[in-house]
């Protein structure tokens, strides 16, 4: 996966059996659910994100596959811009829908991936690891990854907030950014039903 770095002490971070360490002693634990956490604490406890339920009606959405189409164009895309051995970010990656479909893509046509998943919320990472027990999974802000700088070869950012220079920092030289923006119509017959036309 892309070089972690330590979020306190900005040190390597290595895995040792279920745990990443840095060379000044953090320590960072895999939870069983399939996520480490390298979000600073916070003042408070506070939650992050979306919640189970905003992440439950995500999974449930996009299970119907009307975004397959979407997940596939992705997939093909990131499949011609990438080497073999790539390392990929999916930055603000969610309930991981799109960044397993990637995996699984990637690893059809006989490549080897190593691609993260970030996202500030747990609940949507705890969703993530089901998807794929071979991504690699943090909770992070995303304006401040815990990743080394130039050690990615692409960025995946879909309907997630957009940070330019922090996804700037951590790509290799000519390496690539994947974005999907919604335009004005983005869900529109669901909004239509929603807030009424
Ligand atoms: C609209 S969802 C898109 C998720 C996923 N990419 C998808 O398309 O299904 C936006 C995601 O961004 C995450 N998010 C919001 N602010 C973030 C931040 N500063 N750093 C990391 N993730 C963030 C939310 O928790 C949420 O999962
Ligand atoms: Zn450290």
């Amino acid at each position: 996966m892309p070089e972690l770095i330590c979020p306190i002490c900005k040190n390597p971070l290595n895995l040792k059996e279920k745990s990443y360490l840095c060379p000044k002693g953090h320590c960072f634990d895999i939870a069983k659910s399939g996520y480490v956490n390298l979000l600073p604490p916070s003042p408070g406890g506070k939650r992050h994100g979306d919640d189970k339920l905003m992440v439950k009606a995500r999974s449930r959405f996009l299970d119907k596959g009307f975004y397959d189409p979407l997940s596939q164009e992705i997939s093909q895309i990131i499949n011609e811009l990438v080497p073999d051995d790539a390392h990929i970010v999916d930055a603000g990656c969610g309930e991981g829908k799109y960044t397993a479909d990637v995996l699984n893509f990637l690893e059809s046509k006989g490549k080897t991936a190593h691609i993260l998943g970030i996202d500030i919320s747990k609940e949507a990472l705890i969703c993530a690891a089901k998807r794929s027990r071979r991504l690699s999974l943090c909770t992070a802000s995303t304006a401040h990854m815990p990743i080394d700088d130039e050690s990615v070869h692409l960025v995946l950012n879909i309907f997630s907030p957009f940070m330019p220079e922090e996804f700037h920092r951590v790509l290799k030289p000519g390496g690539k950014l994947v974005r999907i923006v919604p335009l004005e119509v983005h869900l529109w017959q669901l909004k239509e039903l929603i807030y009424g036309s």
